[in-house]
Parts: structure tokens; sequence; C-alpha cells
């Protein structure tokens, strides 16, 4: 197993991942046609475009002749939502038959490390609050609720909840 920095030739399967994770771990949370109409080839753009604007934020984790299996995006905070931390995990996904096999807290020790280089003193995300295996894995890496905050999502109301974690988490990669 190894994470390393995506690649623009890597932005298909990314997407191909990404649509597969929210149309099999969000279903029941978000609204059945939002999930059923998700477009990979909108998502492969989209991430080729994040590439070019935000270098190095997108990690992938591949193992061997299974090619890559998952991939998270974090960087420095870039705007003012919660402005009392300066990195922001934006997003991790696992394909998912690949679960809980260690891929995702790779990702998340090699995103730690990152954010650490990088000079970030902590860090945060949010996550849906009905999620609960992702609640489960961030717990189980030492991160600690910090807010909670409702959105509309395809015409539907959702809870997100904060996680945080320290300067000692990111420079350590994890805890717990
Ligand atoms: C959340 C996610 C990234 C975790 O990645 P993963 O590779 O499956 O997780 P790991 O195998 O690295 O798990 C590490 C530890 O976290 C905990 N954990 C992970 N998934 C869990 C689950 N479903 N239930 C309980 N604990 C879990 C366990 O303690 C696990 O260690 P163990 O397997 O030795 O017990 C992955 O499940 C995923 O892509 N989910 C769908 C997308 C998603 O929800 N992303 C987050 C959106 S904010």
């Amino acid at each position: 197993m190894a994470v390393r920095q995506a690649l623009p030739e890597d932005a298909a399967r990314i997407a191909e991942i990404h649509t597969a994770s929210w149309q099999t771990a969000f279903r029941g949370i978000m609204p059945d046609d939002f999930l059923d109409n998700q477009n990979a080839e909108a998502r492969r753009i989209e991430w080729l475009q994040n590439m070019r604007e935000y270098p190095g934020n997108l990690l992938i984790v591949e193992d061997g002749s299974a090619g890559v299996l998952g991939f998270s995006c974090t960087g420095p905070v870039t705007n003012q939502e919660m402005n009392r931390f300066d990195g922001r995990i934006f997003g991790i996904h696992v394909a998912p038959d690949a679960k809980r096999r260690g891929y995702g807290q790779q990702l998340m020790i090699s995103s730690f490390k990152r954010l650490a280089l990088l000079g970030c003193r902590n860090a945060m995300l949010w996550t849906l609050e009905e999620n609960a295996p992702a609640r489960l894995f961030y717990e189980k890496l030492g991160g600690q609720i910090v807010d909670r905050k409702l959105i509309m999502l395809a015409g539907k109301e959702l809870a997100e909840i904060a996680y945080s974690w320290d300067a000692l988490v990111l420079q350590n990669g994890h805890q717990g």
C-alpha cells in the first residue's frame, strides 16, 4: 500500500470511486434520485480543475495490481469558514469494495503529515451527522467534535458535524 499525490491521469479513477462511494455510503441519507443521477464524468473534470488550482491537495492510495483504491483532499483553509482552524480535510473516499482494510487510515495519516509540513497547527472536517461509519472512523483517529450545522442538499435538510485534530495529532499522523 502506498500513498502519493494524484496525477491528472488518476482523475477518471478518482471520479469513479467518488461516484460509487456517494451512491453507496449516502444511500438512505441523501435522496435516491439525486444519488442515481451522480455523473462521474462531471466529477472527473472537477477533480482535474481542483488539481490545477490546488496542487498537492489530492492524495491517492494504491495497492499493487488493484491500483488506486481511495483518495483524500486536504489543504490549508482558504476561506473564512471555521477560521480558527488552519487545515481542512475536504473529503476522503475509499472504493466501496475496499473499505475496512486500512486504506482510509493511511490516507488520513498522510494528509495530517502534509498539513503539518505546510505549517497547519490543527485541522477540521465536516461530515454528515447520519454517516455513522465515517464518524466512528474519525473518532478512532482521535477526532473531537467541535461544531454542528444544518445544510440543504438536493432539497433535503441535513445535519453536519465538525471534527478537529490538534497539532500533536497532525505531526504524529494520528492518535488512538
Ligand atoms: C470513512 C472511510 C474513508 C474509512 O476508510 P476505510 O479504509 O474503510 O477505514 P480503515 O480500514 O482505515 O479503518 C480504520 C479504523 O476506523 C474504524 N472504522 C472504519 N470504518 C468503520 C466502520 N464502518 N465501523 C466502525 N469502525 C470503523 C475502525 O476502528 C478501523 O479500524 P479496524 O478496521 O482495525 O477496526 C471509508 O469507509 C469511506 O470511504 N466511506 C464512504 C465515504 C465517506 O463516508 N467518506 C467520509 C465523508 S466525510
